[in-house]
């Protein structure tokens, strides 16, 4: 899968920012599931793509609590404060699909999803990569 991270959101973490690439190369997939002819299908592959990337935004938010808190990054309660905000969001939508309620087009959740991911890196996570400690932040 292509990095897909946006230059000007790169934050010189090789493993941050190849996560961070991953969920917009997610994003993409969930948009291009929803092209398929056959609706069956698409069902089936945006339900797949949608649930990946849940899971996988959550995979990088305990990634990343793990290597702030390592580092004994002063900001760090804050910052697990704005992961857990959009993961109760997430869990939301999720069960809104299980149950068949959800208001929400997927089309409205990936660009959701995208604007709070590019905001958030903009300004949240690049703040601790000068916490991180040397070894960390070369490691792939
Ligand atoms: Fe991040
Ligand atoms: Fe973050």
């Amino acid at each position: 899968m292509p990095n897909l991270v946006p230059s000007g959101l790169l934050i010189g973490h090789a493993t941050i920012d190849s996560q961070h690439g991953r969920l917009f190369a997610l994003i993409d997939e969930l948009r291009a599931a929803r092209n398929s002819a056959d609706p069956l299908v698409e069902y089936r592959l945006s339900c797949k793509a949608l649930y990946e990337l849940l899971d996988y935004t959550r995979t990088h938010f305990a990634e990343e609590e793990r290597l702030m808190q390592e580092a004994g990054y002063p900001g760090y309660e804050d910052h697990k404060r704005e992961h857990e905000r959009f993961v109760l969001l997430m869990g939301e939508v999720e069960e809104d699909m299980h149950l068949g309620t959800s208001v929400l087009s997927v089309d409205f959740f990936c660009d959701l999803l995208e604007k709070w991911l590019k905001e958030h890196i903009q300004e949240i996570d690049r703040q601790y990569v000068p916490y991180l400690v040397p070894a960390a932040a070369d490691a792939a």
